[in-house]
Formats: C-alpha cells, sequence, structure tokens
C-alpha cells in the first residue's frame, strides 16, 4: 500500500477525524505520533503527509515538535492549525503569541492566486480554533488567505510541495474543508481515488486466505456490528472453515438470537454454535446486587462457556487454531503513540486461558466504525444488524440494577424493544449514540384500571455521542416520550411508570451500572 497518507498526531485526537475526511476521500491513510522521524517516513514512502492540530502552543515547554528533516523529503506535506504554526515556525517564519484568538466560524479571505484553493470564491467561512497565530510565512512561501486574526491563515509553497491551513478543513462547519483536502490529496499530490469498500473487502479476503490457509477458524459473535462484519468478512475468504459461536446470555436484545440465526446461517450458511446458557447466567447471577460482582459473573462465566465450545472442537484433532476478533482502527491508536498494538479488552474475548493459544484474525484493523458499517452493508449484513448502536459485552446485565433474574431480564428486554422500536419510528435511531431502557431496582406505586399497582419504572436514557468518552443526554421531543411512555405502561407487564435520565457524561455513566 505505498499511496498511504500519513497523518501526524500532535495531541487531543484531532489526527482521528483528519483520518477519517482522508479515508472519506478514498485515500488510505494512518495515524502515526509526531516522533516518527525522516528516516522512518523515508523507510513507509508516503503519498502525502497531514500534521494535525493539538492543544499546545509552539511556545508552550515542552511544545510537540516534528524532525525538520521530514520537509526535505519531497513527500507534499499539509499542516493544518498547530501543524501550520510548527510548519511556519521550524521553516523560518514567524509565529506570534497575540493573546487574541479566533475560536469558531470566522470568514475566510483569499489574498492572490492559490494552488490549494484554486476555484474558492473570495471568501468563504472556516472554523478556527486557536491562540496563537502565523505572523509572517517562511522565505518561499506565498500567502494565500487571511481571517480577522489570522493574517497567514494559508500559506503555500508550491515548489517544495508544503502548504499550511490555520483553519480546520477536516470540521464539517468549514465550508469547503473537505475539497480542500481533496484537491491536497488527489491533484496536489496526486494520490487516486483507490479506498473503496470494494477494495478494503478484495484486500482483506485476500489477506485472511493467507494468513489462515487451510486451517480452521473460530468467531464469537456478539450480536454487535464488530463481530458481524468481521465474521461476513472471513465467510467470504473463507467460509467453509469458519465456526461461529454465539453464547446467549440471557441478557442479549429482543430477537437477536434469531436475527444472528437468520443471517449467519440462513443467509451465508455458516456452522453456527448457539450455546443457550441462560440458565447457568441466571443462577450464577442469584442474589448478587453489586455492579462490579455482576459484571466480573457474567465475564468469566462466557469465557467458560466460549472455552468448552472451543474444547469440545479440539477433540476430534482439527480444532481451530485462528480467533476472529473485531478489533478497529481506534482500539490500536494507543494516545500518542500511533500504532502500538493494544488488543481491545472487550470481555468477549480478552483474557481467554493461556492453553487455549489462538492466533488473532482482526480484518477491521485498519477501520474506522463508519467505513466497518459500509463494508458491512456491501457485504449483505441486514440493516438491523450494520446500524445497530453500541451494546456492553455484559449486555442488559449492566442496565438491571439489582438482582438480574430471568422475569427482571424479560421486563428490560420488552421495555427495551419498544424504546428502540419507537426511537426508530420517529427517525431517531442513527442520531442517537445509544437509546434503550433501564430497570432500577425500587417498585412504585400506581393505578390501572380499578385496581391500585405495585410494580416497576422504567428509565428512557438516550444520549449523542461521538466517542462514548463523553456524552449529552438526548432531547427527544415530547411526542417520542410519550409514545414510549405510554406503550411501556401499556404492553410491558411489570412496568407501572416511566421516568427520562437527564443526565450528562460526566458526571453520569451511559449505562448504569
Ligand atoms: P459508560 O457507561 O462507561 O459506557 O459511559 C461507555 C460505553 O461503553 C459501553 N460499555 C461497555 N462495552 N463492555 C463493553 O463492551 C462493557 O463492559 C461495557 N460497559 C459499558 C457502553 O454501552 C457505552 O457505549
Amino acid at each position: 500500500m505505498n499511496e498511504t497518507v500519513l497523518v501526524v498526531d500532535f495531541g487531543a485526537q484531532y489526527a482521528q477525524l483528519i483520518a477519517r475526511r482522508v479515508r472519506e476521500a478514498h485515500v488510505y491513510s494512518e495515524i502515526v505520533p509526531c516522533t516518527i522521524t525522516a528516516d522512518e517516513v523515508r523507510h513507509r514512502a508516503p503519498a502525502a503527509i497531514i500534521l494535525s492540530g493539538g492543544p499546545k502552543s509552539v511556545y508552550a515547554v515542552p511544545a510537540p515538535s516534528l524532525d525538520p528533516a521530514i520537509y526535505d523529503l519531497g513527500v507534499p506535506i499539509l499542516g493544518i492549525c498547530y501543524g501550520a504554526q510548527l510548519m511556519a515556525q521550524q521553516l523560518g517564519g514567524e509565529v506570534a503569541n497575540t493573546g487574541v484568538g479566533e475560536y469558531g466560524r470566522t470568514t475566510l479571505t483569499r489574498e492572490g492566486p492559490s494552488v490549494l484553493m484554486s476555484e474558492w470564491p473570495l471568501q468563504t467561512t472556516a472554523w478556527m480554533s486557536h491562540g496563537d497565530a502565523i505572523a509572517s510565512a517562511p522565505p518561499g512561501f506565498a500567502v494565500t488567505a487571511s481571517s480577522p486574526e489570522a493574517p497567514v491563515a494559508v500559506m503555500e509553497d508550491v515548489e517544495r510541495g508544503l502548504f499550511a491551513s490555520q483553519f480546520h478543513p477536516e470540521v464539517a462547519h468549514t465550508e469547503r474543508g473537505q475539497e480542500l483536502l481533496s484537491g491536497f490529496l488527489h491533484h496536489i499530490a496526486g494520490i487516486p481515488p483507490t479506498w473503496t469498500n470494494t477494495s478494503i473487502i478484495e484486500d482483506q479476503v485476500a489477506a485472511i486466505q493467507e494468513q489462515v490457509g487451510s486451517e480452521r477458524v473460530l468467531c464469537a459473535l456478539s450480536g454487535g456490528v464488530d463481530s458481524a462484519v468481521a465474521a461476513a468478512l472471513v465467510t467470504k475468504a473463507v467460509g467453509s472453515q469458519l465456526t461461529c459461536v454465539f453464547v446467549d446470555t440471557g441478557l442479549m436484545r429482543k430477537n437477536e438470537a434469531d436475527q444472528i440465526e437468520e443471517t449467519f446461517v440462513r443467509q451465508f450458511g455458516v456452522e453456527l454454535i448457539h450455546v443457550k446458557a441462560q440458565d447457568r447466567f441466571f443462577d450464577a447471577l442469584a442474589g448478587v446486587t453489586d455492579p462490579e460482582a455482576k459484571r466480573k459473573i457474567i465475564g468469566e462465566l462466557f469465557i467458560r462457556e466460549f472455552e468448552t465450545v472451543a474444547r469440545d472442537l479440539a477433540l476430534g484433532g482439527e480444532g481451530p487454531k485462528f480467533l476472529v476478533q473485531g478489533t478497529l482502527y481506534p482500539d490500536v491508536i494507543e494516545s500518542g503513540s500511533g500504532h502500538a498494538a493494544n488488543i481491545k479488552s472487550h470481555h468477549n474475548v480478552g483474557g481467554l486461558p493461556d492453553d487455549l493459544s489462538f492466533t488473532l484474525v482482526e480484518p477491521l484493523r485498519a477501520l474506522f466504525k463508519d467505513e466497518v458499517r459500509r463494508i458491512g452493508e456491501e457485504l449483505g449484513l441486514p440493516a438491523e444488524i450494520v446500524w445497530r448502536q453500541p451494546f456492553p459485552g455484559p449486555g442488559l446485565g449492566v442496565r438491571i440494577v439489582g438482582e438480574v433474574t430471568r422475569e427482571r431480564a424479560e421486563i428490560l428486554r420488552n421495555a427495551d424493544h419498544v424504546v428502540v422500536d419507537e426511537i426508530k419510528k420517529a427517525g431517531l435511531y442513527r442520531e442517537l449514540w445509544q437509546s434503550f431502557a433501564v430497570l432500577p431496582a425500587v417498585r412504585t406505586v400506581g393505578v390501572m384500571g380499578d385496581g391500585r399497582t405495585y410494580a416497576y419504572p422504567i428509565i428512557i436514557r438516550a444520549v449523542t455521542s461521538d466517542d462514548a468518552m463523553t456524552a449529552d443526554w438526548a432531547r427527544l421531543p415530547y411526542e417520542v416520550i410519550e409514545n414510549i411512555a405510554n406503550r411501556l405502561i401499556r404492553e410491558v407487564e411489570g412496568v407501572n411508570r416511566v421516568a427520562l435520565d437527564v443526565t450528562s457524561k460526566p458526571p453520569g455513566t451511559i449505562e448504569w451500572e
């Protein structure tokens, strides 16, 4: 893959968004730490380099820097925000610590001919977030745009292939941001738009075939998007060698098991071992109310169930040697280090005993979540699986406060189904990060018909988020809340009251336990 763009990370996750935008322009990108040396860059032979923004000032001590020999490699470079200021400073320009910054929407004004913004109008809207500003461009650079507080908002040295933008082209609020990135990649760096769903699938299928040869492969399906897409890719590559395992813990969403059977067995013809372990999970959870204890029990029992299947398969002699894992690119990027192998500690496969020594197959390791969804659709997975909201490994167990029993799990499963169904009907499902029901450990008094009831309340939890690190409670329309509440009380036996969780994260977490 020699059409790779390296995105140099100067901190605070700016690089991830840039890397995603580059992929949206159908060019493969990888995030690398800013400690990368010119030799390492030469060795990787990228087609272009983008320097990300970052939270620091170039005057901070210490401030992240870049090996200056990288500017002389002849690789086109685009510096963004911090990356632009660093380029200016390192190449002999001047960065002023003015104290007057620009935050948010800013008007960008063209200053003379530009290669980077060749067809742009005189003025556009761009998103800025900077305290310092480039006061003068280094020798050889032409200043091609300015903004009220950034005299050098864009500078270009076409001869050397060096470009810098004070504003953030990767942000949706920048009117022509994606156009700027595509222009840099396709026209300036000359990279063809070949990173497509089809090419990703073809490359991964070939890589899986090469890795596993004629050996058998095992995959744990959890009902989530990542394991499903990973399994679908392995099916396309070596379908007859794949065995999928689905452990039903009794804490899955409504119809989840049926949907997995329908998709993987009937549609894809995969061998599926459906472990109906509900009784063992409920037995192990009886009387346990401490959240951490519940998580531990669920995690450990899951591993034991999975291990039993793997051992049974190995008994015949030709057991699986490979284990599929749905690790994604953001799991792989360790903050700041760019490429450290950091295997996801997903409880489904985390901590498998050492004597079950599998080699991991990770076909999604280079992909972002949106890419995973797109190739999932292309592989023929149903929309309900591909667009499913994230679901925690311990399942409904972290949404049942107090004791997890079969009856309480059933109440929550039915309630969850109503919440999700109404959210989908309102067309909000894909906009929300998660939307679900929570079952607290209290009961409340109500009246229904002529009788007094003493039943559970259900709490509606719906949040918006980009990465689950922070989240805001979703301002659901009143009609949607009303429909959910009416249906919960009418349709879900054991429920007589509905509340709405209006806590953001922080201080709350998304899940209740
Ligand atoms: P919290 O509740 O910590 O959750 O705000 C953040 C995100 O992580 C999910 N989550 C889990 N995922 N195993 C998982 O695979 C877990 O044990 C687990 N706990 C929470 C949660 O659904 C949210 O998206």
